[in-house]
């Protein structure tokens, strides 16, 4: 593995040498993550032309946890402004001898590109590109219901919301599918939750209590606005009355269901602040989970330098 761009085609042992990478780097508690020195000398630079708080932060901090130097170009404050191509601005970059480039940006594609032009002992780490791929939280999100699931091959997990803008949605089916999950269910509004995932192998719900039934976990995700144009955006009201997560439609799912969340969580329009913060909800671990993760993508990819 050079790069990681998309789950999409990576095969199960891949995807289980991540999760168990980020195992190790955990404390035994689970909640402290350890400082290693497997990236000292190496330049990590996070460029993120799309807002972030989790990813950009915990890649930063995995960054640092492997030793790395980091560098957090500000892309508002960057000669991207003054009319600079991304290509450019990578090749100024690697000028500077970057040997990894952690990128998130609004268009899909966008670290493929960087991919295609880099330098060959440079890794590019995709850290959501518009509506295509946001592979680290698709593992951390693998990560998080193998420590509350323990396998992957009698579950039950609905993903609820904006289907049709997430990347998060499109990561996360694709490992589900590769880890071998048996029933993927993808709820929502006909608009938001396109038919064509059958042919992905997963049963399409536009009920919210027949979505939710008898799942292990629940993947909420919130209304990409900034993705929909205006005839296509439900009102925050509306939406929370059908698709909302609530205590009571929770209690249809399986006793000890969990229920997950990427962030940034909008309560009272997708899911309701008693289910965010009550018992079932894991969005603070996943969260932490999120630094082992990112750590063990990037010490594996560094690992693959000759
Ligand atoms: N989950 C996620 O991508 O959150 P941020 O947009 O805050 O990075």
């Amino acid at each position: 593995l050079i790069h990681l761009l998309s789950i999409e085609g990576l095969p199960r042992a891949i995807l289980t040498q991540i999760l168990d990478t980020a195992g190790t780097f955990l404390s035994v508690n689970d909640r402290d993550v350890k400082k290693v020195p497997l990236l000292r000398g190496k330049s990590v630079f996070n460029l993120f032309f799309e807002n972030s708080t989790r990813t950009r932060t915990t890649f930063e901090i995995a960054a640092k946890r492997l030793s790395a130097d980091v560098i957090n170009l500000d892309i508002a404050k960057s000669s991207a402004s003054k009319g600079e191509s991304l290509l450019d601005t990578i090749a100024n970059l690697s000028a500077m001898h970057a040997d990894m480039f952690v990128v998130r940006h609004s268009e899909s594609g966008a670290p493929y590109l960087i991919a295609k032009h880099c330098a060959p002992h440079v890794h590019v780490v995709n850290a959501g590109d518009g509506r295509h791929a946001h592979p680290t939280q698709g593992l951390l999100d693998m990560y998080t219901i193998r420590h509350y699931k323990k396998s992957f091959n009698e579950l039950t997990v609905a993903i609820v919301g904006d289907i049709v803008h997430s990347r998060v949605a499109r990561s996360d089916i694709h490992a589900l599918t590769t880890l071998g999950v048996p029933e993927i269910r993808a709820v929502g509004p006909k608009t938001l939750v396109p038919g064509d995932l059958r042919e992905m192998g997963v049963r399409v719900c536009h009920d919210m209590r027949e979505g939710v039934k008898d799942a292990d976990v629940i993947i909420m995700l919130r209304l990409q606005n900034e993705r929909m144009s205006g005839a296509m955006l439900p009102s925050a009201g509306e939406y929370f009355k059908s698709y909302g997560l609530t205590e009571e439609i929770l209690a249809l799912a399986k006793p000890d269901a969990i229920v997950m969340h990427p962030g940034p969580i909008n309560r009272g329009v997708e899911i309701d602040s008693r289910v965010a913060d009550g018992p079932h909800s894991v969005i603070l671990p996943q969260v932490t989970f999120g630094i082992a993760v990112r750590m063990a993508v990037m010490s594996i990819l560094a690992g693959n330098d000759a």
